[in-house]
């Protein structure tokens, strides 16, 4: 197998996002620099040259903003500031000149949803009491019931319980996620104004994008009606119509208003500034809305993730998300793994099967045109820990619900042979999650010119997808071909380059024969007369020039 060579990365034209692969820094497990534990800026900044090398375009980082960090950063309380945990604004300004250097754009995440209980606006909401003009910036209210002991309406926290919490005056105030993150009224012009200003303070700053956090959130039906059923009345959590029904409280259509008003601040400065809404809807075509030339220029797909491993459900989820993204002319993303969602490793099947499934998955993620976005990580195949002690969790709605998050946000495992891998420096802590002893053979260093590892296929896949002319900054479609049942065929194409992607969700081994040469695969190939034998949950990439 040849890899194809001259990588010319894609980062001079505005358009870059269209076709770039961005790689998700869970910033608290990427890289601890200080040795306090948790992974900082100065962390990324020395682990930069490692990103270049591996190929990807992007770097979206989840918030590292002033927070008490009841939400691991999604409570901001200065959205100005960096969090001293994560390090200062000249840290932030050393890593984004040095990323830029490398050749590597920056995305900050945006969480205009909520703030944190701790920001000064919500301290003076609470300080100046009912009626005031400080509790018109979020979205306080009268109870129900004789002397207003219920909460306003029916609506759900999307961590479980009640989406209310009542204040010493009486009040209530909404929270969609945890009570140390009330929502803003974005009917109000304040609101409107100050996210506008932090748009330009982090624009200024140098950002290449933003993605919006709960980027459905922001406006709530008039009257805040109730959704007329929750957990304690029929067993069904509201948050169960994520993406498949219609909620009071998500998706509103003033909701684009505010992405309106965004798109020229972004489109005023140069380099092609972007954002990507973490956004969910009822329909694909619901969630199209979000993008397009006066709006948003991406929004997660979602639906990729959900596809189960079947060639039935990736085919039908690859063709919807195409067919919307051609309507708006916006490309489209894939992702098969965030800081929110089990690892897709473990979603796979765990163990050896997981680990096929999810490299042939990287494969058939990253032959499709878009934008990827890969979560840090799953370059290692790392899988989700299932064994985290409960008390060393930290995932608010873990509280709620018992349901945790932090199985997917351990720190990654960069070398050595003992935990935390390299995480942080010698002598440093331990990490703040603890990696599993099973991460040793894992990390950066133990795949590092492995032939056949995870981390060396997702390099090789990379460096084709940037080179080859069939992948190489195109946004065109794909092509699919005819081929047995459970096997997924597509080819791309430019000018007389064609690239066949091959993953074989059947169950039992293939003959493929007539696609070309294989520049890559997620497991041997053998060779059989004239083609090859691609084994059961496994992915090739085939050329012909
Ligand atoms: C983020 C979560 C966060 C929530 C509240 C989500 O979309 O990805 O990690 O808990 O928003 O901000």
């Amino acid at each position: 197998m040849t890899a194809a060579t001259n990588p010319t990365p894609q980062t001079s034209d505005d358009d870059w996002w269209r076709s770039a692969v961005v790689y998700q820094v869970y910033v608290r497990s990427f890289a601890d620099a200080n040795g306090d534990g948790v992974g900082d800026l100065q962390g990324i900044r020395q682990r930069l040259p490692y990103l270049r090398d591996l190929g990807v375009d992007a770097l979206w980082l989840t918030p590292f903003y002033t927070s008490p960090q009841v939400d691991a950063g999604y409570d901001v309380a200065d959205y100005r500031d960096v969090d001293p945990l994560f390090g200062s604004l000249p840290d932030f300004d050393a890593m984004i000149t040095d990323a830029h250097a490398l050749g590597l754009r920056i995305i900050v995440d945006l969480v205009p949803n909520h703030t944190s209980s701790r920001h000064p606006w919500f301290t003076a909401a609470l300080a100046a009491g009912p009626g005031s003009a400080e509790r018109e910036r979020y979205l306080f209210a009268e109870g129900k019931g004789e002397s207003g002991e219920l909460p306003p309406n029916d609506w759900e926290s999307i961590f479980g319980g009640p989406a209310w919490t009542r204040v010493a005056d009486g009040q209530w105030y909404l929270h969609l996620f945890d009570p140390a993150q009330p929502d803003l009224n974005w009917r109000h012009p304040e609101v409107r104004a100050e996210f506008e200003d932090v748009l330009r303070f982090w624009l200024d700053r140098g950002v290449d994008g933003f993605r919006i956090d709960v980027a459905h959130g922001m406006i709530k039906a008039e009257g805040l009606p109730d959704v007329g059923f929750s957990s304690t009345t029929t067993g069904q959590r509201q948050s169960e119509l994520l993406g498949k029904g219609r909620l009071p409280y998500f998706d509103q259509d003033e909701v684009h208003d505010i992405y309106r008003a965004w798109r020229p601040i972004l489109d005023s400065y140069p380099g092609g500034r972007m954002a990507v809404a973490e956004a969910w809807a009822e329909t694909p075509q619901r969630l199209a809305r979000y993008i397009g030339p006066d709006e948003l220029h991406q929004a997660f797909s979602f639906d990729f993730l959900d596809a189960t491993w079947s060639a039935d459900s990736f085919r039908k989820v690859i063709d919807t998300a195409l067919a919307e993204s051609t309507i708006v002319g916006a490309p489209t993303t894939w992702v098969l793994s965030n800081h929110d969602r089990q690892r897709h490793v473990t979603r796979y099947g765990d163990g050896e099967v997981g680990l096929r499934r999810a490299r042939a998955a990287a494969l058939l993620m990253l032959a499709l045109p878009g934008c990827a976005y890969v979560y840090q990580g799953e370059e290692l195949g790392l899988p989700e820990v299932l064994d985290l002690p409960d008390e060393l969790r930290q995932d608010p709605a873990f509280l709620r619900t018992g349901e945790s998050r932090d199985g997917c946000r351990v720190p990654i495992p960069w070398s050595g042979e003992l935990a935390p891998y390299g995480f942080g420096p010698e002598g440093g802590e331990l990490s703040w999650l603890p990696a599993p002893a099973t991460w040793r053979a894992l990390s950066v260093a133990a795949q590092t010119g492995v032939p056949g590892s995870t981390l060396e296929l997702y390099r090789a896949a990379l460096r084709i997808r940037h080179a080859h002319p069939a992948l190489a900054g195109t946004t065109g479609g794909v092509t699919w071909l005819e081929s047995e049942p459970g096997l997924l065929a597509f080819r791309r194409a430019a000018g007389d380059a064609e690239l066949t992607c091959l993953v074989n969700l059947s169950g039992a081994e293939v003959t493929i024969d007539g696609y070309g040469q294989p520049i890559v695969a997620s497991a041997d190939l053998t060779e059989q007369g004239a083609g090859h034998v691609l084994p059961v949950d496994a992915a090739a990439w085939f050329e012909r020039r």
